[in-house]
């Protein structure tokens, strides 16, 4: 950096030259007397200059000579700046590319995820605490949530505690502006508050952007995810079903309550041979929870894609995800 402390002594240079050349210049001016009014008439830029006898002498040469020098100083300053240059932009990370941003997000992101700063803290990023509900590094956690009675508008509110989902598999099923809209505007009736400005929420784009970016980088790795799931849940598709269907799609199932199974909660209800109208071609039905579609593409017979529903290609295997299908056309 032997580059940055030869800049930072021209600078000095010339500021302090520059400095100098004030003070002689107030100096001066204060002995300087006119009378009220008189620097109308005598104001020194207005002097009569040398005539031509008079300034093509060795006037004339010197004041070219000043010229030469200062030219020569910028000639010389701007070349030393982009010397500079590489440096500069090796501090500010370019070497390591997109990269480098990429993690300074992630670390942004796994600020505003946490309850309270980290150790060492970093005062910069607010803390919003998703950790609070979703656990620590978003391993899943529960909500306390007052549930008012929509059936029963008259009873009093009560406490249910609701499960919230882990979300270090969450960039496994969801698209990245998935993740963004399910961020900005929360779940209206859960305990998912809307997070984005646009939504209500406390968080601009940045912030939320920051948070996709995390969630990315906690994502665990499908092919481990699958042998779990595989381990866990086997190949039964009621049991498919409850671990990673009933949330959205049986009421009351997140708070211990459940409805009918299949009967609609979040997702629209898939019970009474509902799914074997929508999909005919049981493929295609496989196709949809396997991959979903992209937000208002059209799906099955009659569905338009809201890209809301989670795809599960990167959480449950083949014959997991035919299980549940089968499972499903049963309700
Ligand atoms: C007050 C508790 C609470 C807080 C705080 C909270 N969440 Fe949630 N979140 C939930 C619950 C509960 C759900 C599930 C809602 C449902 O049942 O549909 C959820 C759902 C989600 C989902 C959708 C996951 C899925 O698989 O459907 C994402 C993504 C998410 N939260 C991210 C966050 C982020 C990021 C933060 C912090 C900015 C956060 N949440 C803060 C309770 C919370
Ligand atoms: C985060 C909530 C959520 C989860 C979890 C979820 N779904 Fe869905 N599902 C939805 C929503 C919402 C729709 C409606 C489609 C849309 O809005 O794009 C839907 C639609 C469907 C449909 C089409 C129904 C129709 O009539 O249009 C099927 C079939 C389906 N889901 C199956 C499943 C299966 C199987 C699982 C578990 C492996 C699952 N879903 C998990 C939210 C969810």
């Amino acid at each position: 950096m032997i580059f940055a402390a030869t800049q930072q002594s021209i600078g000095l240079g010339v500021v302090l030259a520059l400095t100098a050349g004030w003070v002689v210049y107030l100096l001066s001016s204060s002995k300087r007397t006119f009378d009220p009014g008189g620097e109308l008439v005598h104001a020194p830029n207005r002097k009569t200059y040398f005539d031509d006898e008079g300034l093509e002498t060795h006037r004339l040469t010197k004041y070219l000579w000043w010229a030469f020098a200062t030219l020569t100083i910028s000639a010389i300053g701007l070349p030393l700046y982009w010397l500079r240059e590489p440096f500069r932009q090796q501090g500010a990370g370019f070497d390591r590319g997109t990269q480098y941003f990429e993690d300074r997000a992630v670390k942004r992101g796994e600020e505003l995820f946490q309850a309270s700063p980290g150790n060492p803290p970093t005062p910069r990023e607010p803390h919003f605490g998703c950790e609070v509900c979703h656990g620590v590094e978003g391993v899943g956690g529960v909500a306390q949530f007052t549930l008012a009675d929509p059936v029963n508008p008259d009873a009093l509110p009560r406490p249910v505690q609701w499960s919230a989902p882990a979300l270090n598999t969450v960039a496994l099923r969801f698209r990245p502006e998935e993740i963004t809209n399910i961020l900005v505007y929360g779940r209206a009736g859960t305990p998912m508050p809307a997070w984005g400005v646009k939504g209500g929420g406390p968080m601009n784009d940045q912030q939320i952007s920051d948070l996709v970016a995390y969630l990315t980088h906690i994502a665990l790795d499908p092919k481990q995810v699958q042998d779990d799931n595989l381990a866990q849940y086997g190949t039964d598709g009621q049991k498919i079903f409850d671990g990673f269907c009933a949330r959205c799609h049986t009421g009351g199932f997140s708070y211990g309550e459940p409805g009918p199974t299949g009967g609609g909660a979040f997702g629209p209800a898939l019970d009474g041979g509902a799914t074997a109208r929508q999909f005919p071609a049981i493929e295609k039905q496989v196709d949809w929870v396997a991959k979903t579609a992209a937000y208002g593409q059209l799906y099955g017979v009659r569905g338009v894609s809201e890209g809301v529903m989670p795809h599960f290609e990167n959480m449950l295997t083949p014959e997991q995800i035919q299980a549940v299908v089968d499972y499903e056309r049963t309700l």
